[in-house]
């Protein structure tokens, strides 16, 4: 066993097979913070992190910025307890700046059916800001994402139910350092 898995949670049998393995995190998100870096020269980005499952990424994220970075954190409920959409979104936690002449990169952990980003995207741009750009770790394949125009995005993934790196279920595995697949009875 490699010396950065955990025995405890590698051996969960409700963890099935790596979807996105740490390495490939920490080079992906590398190349993100490079093309975001370069990207917002003289107009330094405020991130906003979309809790609790962007935490990590975000974390991680901006300290691949080489730019003065500000954030800020919302959290929206979308899902309950449950691993299905319950197709309702509403805001548990605002943000605390005010948004005006802002270049805002929404950072999301996972972008599923949109849902939430949609809502989000809406509910931020009424505040005035100069921009709006997502960064997204995560983005669930065999959706319709198109219109959703996410500029940057970690990597795109198989249908299955994933967990680790800041995503959960039922407030469980947020901390393991890479993503899998939950094969555990439904919470
Ligand atoms: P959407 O509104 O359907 O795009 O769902 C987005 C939110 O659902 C994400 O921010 C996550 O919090 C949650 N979510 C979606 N898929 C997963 C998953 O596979 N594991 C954990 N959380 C997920
Ligand atoms: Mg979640």
């Amino acid at each position: 066993m490699a010396a950065n898995v955990r025995p405890v949670l590698a051996e969960d049998p409700n963890l099935g097979e790596t979807v996105v393995s740490e390495d490939e995190i920490r080079s992906r998100i590398a190349e993100l913070g490079g093309r975001i870096t370069a990207d917002y020269q003289g107009r330094p980005p405020l991130l906003v992190g979309v809790l609790k499952g962007a935490f990590v990424f975000m974390a991680d994220l901006a300290r691949a910025i080489d730019l003065p970075v500000d954030f800020d954190f919302m959290a929206v409920s979308s899902y309950g307890s449950s691993t299905k959409t319950s197709g309702v979104v509403r805001i548990v936690k605002d943000l605390d700046v005010d948004l005006s002449g802002r270049h805002v990169i929404v950072v999301e952990d996972i972008i599923d059916s949109g849902l939430t980003l949609n809502y989000l995207r809406k509910n931020l741009h009424a505040r005035n800001p100069t921009s709006v750009e997502v960064c997204a770790l995560l983005v669930r394949d065999g959706k319709q994402h198109g219109d959703l125009d996410l500029k940057y995005v970690g990597f795109v993934i198989p249908p299955a139910f994933v967990v680790g790196y800041g995503l959960d279920v039922d407030e469980r595995y947020r901390s393991l350092p890479y993503v899998c697949t939950y094969v555990g009875p439904e919470p």
